[in-house]
């Protein structure tokens, strides 16, 4: 199957069945989320991966109620940072020089100028930016899910408070962004899985400037 035939046979799952997605599969779908662009290639959120079942029936209540929380097999919580700070933004760009194993005027120009801005902003400013770049690694996530043969329900009907509560994510400079749960559509009980699938034409979404 080619990409495209994946993303035609994906969709947001409503009920999955709860069989277990083999460990190899879950961290290429994470691989990919890991590898995801962001601006300034600066990662802000980590993400969770909830196997717990009592940690997932906890998280259910606050999240609608919806039975794919529960009966996925791997729930994942993409947490952006909650602001940014001098630490943050020098730890990616200290890792960077680390890794290319040399200083650069240029990068090193551009550290300056994000440390000179984003710090300063307003916090709630930060962290909508930052919850931006964890929605790249989502998407990733969601596309890596499907190329797996995996579904993946994307999830912003929750709570977020009451899942950075129940995750401890406040204490580590963290908000819940998105949850994306893994695992296998339960045909027999959904209601989506036969319908078919509703884009807007190519022609309402693109427009060409030759
Ligand atoms: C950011 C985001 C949040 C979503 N939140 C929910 C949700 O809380 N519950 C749900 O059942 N579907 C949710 N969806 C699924 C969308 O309704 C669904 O992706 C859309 O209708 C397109 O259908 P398809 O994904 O089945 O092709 C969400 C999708 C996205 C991208």
């Amino acid at each position: 199957m080619e990409l495209l035939d994946k993303l035609k046979w994906r969709y947001a799952a409503k009920a999955m069945n709860g069989m277990k997605v083999p460990q190899e599969k879950l961290d290429r779908i994470i691989e990919a989320a890991r590898l995801a662009p962001t601006s300034s290639g600066l990662q802000p959120f980590e993400i969770y991966v909830i196997k717990n079942q009592e940690v997932k029936e906890k998280i259910r209540p606050v999240a609608w109620n919806q039975s794919v929380i529960t009966d996925c097999s791997d729930l994942l919580v993409f947490a952006a940072w909650d602001t940014y700070t001098a630490e943050r933004i020098n730890y990616m760009f200290d890792l960077t020089n680390k890794i290319r194993g040399f200083e650069n005027e240029g990068w090193e120009n551009y550290r300056q100028m994000l440390l000179s801005s984003y710090p300063q902003k307003d916090a709630e400013e930060n962290f909508n930016h930052a919850a931006k770049q964890a929605y790249i690694a989502f998407s990733q996530a969601i596309t890596a899910a499907a190329f797996e043969g995996v579904d993946a329900t994307p999830i912003e009907g929750f709570d977020p408070a009451a899942v950075d509560e129940i995750l401890g994510l406040r204490e580590k400079g963290l908000r819940s962004a998105v949850l994306l749960p893994i695992g296998y559509r339960d045909e027999s009980n959904d209601w989506l899985v036969n319908l078919v699938k509703v884009r807007k034409s190519t022609e309402d979404l693109v427009t060409v400037i030759e």
